[in-house]
């Protein structure tokens, strides 16, 4: 029996997952915003520092346990913003130090692919479409590997600038979803595809054009922005699918809580005759039962630091999903 506690942190969310024997047994999170949406790296890890025992606390009591029978503390390594990243570490060191157990540094991209497992795929390609990430994730080869990518912005980010452009409120990706169900009125915009990335820039200098020229409803505009930007994510997804030859797909991150992207997904999954994963909101969007999720994963194998080891360890703000060596996996 092992129990882990994961800490995510690598942007606006802190939260806490407890996760024992791959069961998820509590998953807290509070999310740092602010009226327009910016998010001032600094600020987000004030509030993860301010929130962090509240947290721990309240995922404590969820999960049925004592802080004794806690095995070891996970935690997100990176990618993602320093200043957010640098209070998940020292809580996690701090916690570890407390409960004298080790500590396994997660990263959070693969973190959000492995926690697909619990609603039973394998083996997929993952699209991950979140604020600051949008990438076509697979495993091959002893790692896994970005097939796909935003050439600038990720999927949310671009989603919430267009929703602040139109003051529309923050997170914009659940508004523009609302308004884009208004409409069936397809307004043309850029489609930037190459190869199996994508580029997200130009469409949002359109897209606030058009919005300032008046000339266009918001409805059509949040529904055009959603045909055209899901069109290309899954065409690069099925593009990546084809490559690998894998029979599964599976969401992850923010956006893929969209009801619209996921019925394009489907739709291309069935045409393909492959499976689709869709796991919950709460673990889609950032949150520590996926940081628990895969800790455990890792723990089982032996990748853990103990106390005297703890100097060694230092957050990655730009780990990339490649660059981990995934000892976990039999190939
Ligand atoms: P990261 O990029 O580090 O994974 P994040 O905190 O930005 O993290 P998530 O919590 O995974 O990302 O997702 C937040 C994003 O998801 C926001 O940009 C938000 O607008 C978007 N989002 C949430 N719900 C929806 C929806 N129904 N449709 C489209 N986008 C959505
Ligand atoms: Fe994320």
């Amino acid at each position: 029996m092992t129990a882990i506690l994961g800490i995510e942190s690598t942007a606006h969310t802190f939260g806490i997952g407890i996760v024992k024997n791959g069961k998820i047994l509590a998953n807290v999170r509070d999310m740092y915003s602010t009226e327009n949406g910016g998010i001032i790296p600094t600020d987000a890890a004030k509030h993860h520092r301010e929130i962090s025992e509240k947290i721990y606390s309240e995922a404590l009591e969820k999960s049925g346990i004592k802080e004794e029978e806690i095995d070891a503390i996970a935690f997100s390594q990176g990618p993602g913003l320093p200043p957010c990243l640098s209070e998940g570490i020292k809580f996690a060191k701090k916690t570890a130090e407390k409960l004298n157990v080790p500590l396994v540094p997660v990263n959070h991209c693969i973190a959000h692919l492995e926690i697909g497992k619990i609603t039973g795929a394998k083996n997929p390609v993952m699209l991950y479409a979140s604020g600051a990430n949008t990438q076509i994730i697979a495993y091959e080869s002893g790692k896994y590997r970005i097939f796909g990518e935003t050439l600038d912005l990720g999927v949310g980010n671009f989603i919430d600038t267009f929703a602040r452009e139109m003051k529309i409120g923050f997170p914009g990706g659940p508004k523009i979803q609302k308004l884009a169900e208004g409409s069936r009125n397809y307004i043309e915009l850029p489609y930037v595809v190459k190869g199996m990335d994508i580029s997200l820039s130009g469409i949002l200098t359109n897209l606030k054009q058009k919005f300032q020229s008046k000339k266009y409803s918001i409805e059509d505009l949040a529904y055009s922005l959603q045909e055209t930007v899901f069109a290309m994510l899954v065409e690069t997804t099925e593009r990546a699918i084809a490559h690998t030859g894998k029979k599964e797909l599976l969401l992850g991150g923010g956006v893929s809580c969209n009801g619209r992207l996921q019925e394009m997904c489907k739709k291309m999954c069935s045409e393909r005759d492959i499976k689709l994963f869709v796991p919950e909101n709460s673990v889609l969007v950032d949150n520590g039962a996926m940081i628990a999720f895969l800790g455990e994963i890792m723990f089982k194998v032996g990748i853990k630091f103990s106390k005297n080891k703890f100097d060694e360890i230092e957050i990655k703000p730009r780990q990339r999903t490649d660059e981990v060596e995934v000892k976990w996996k039999k190939n």
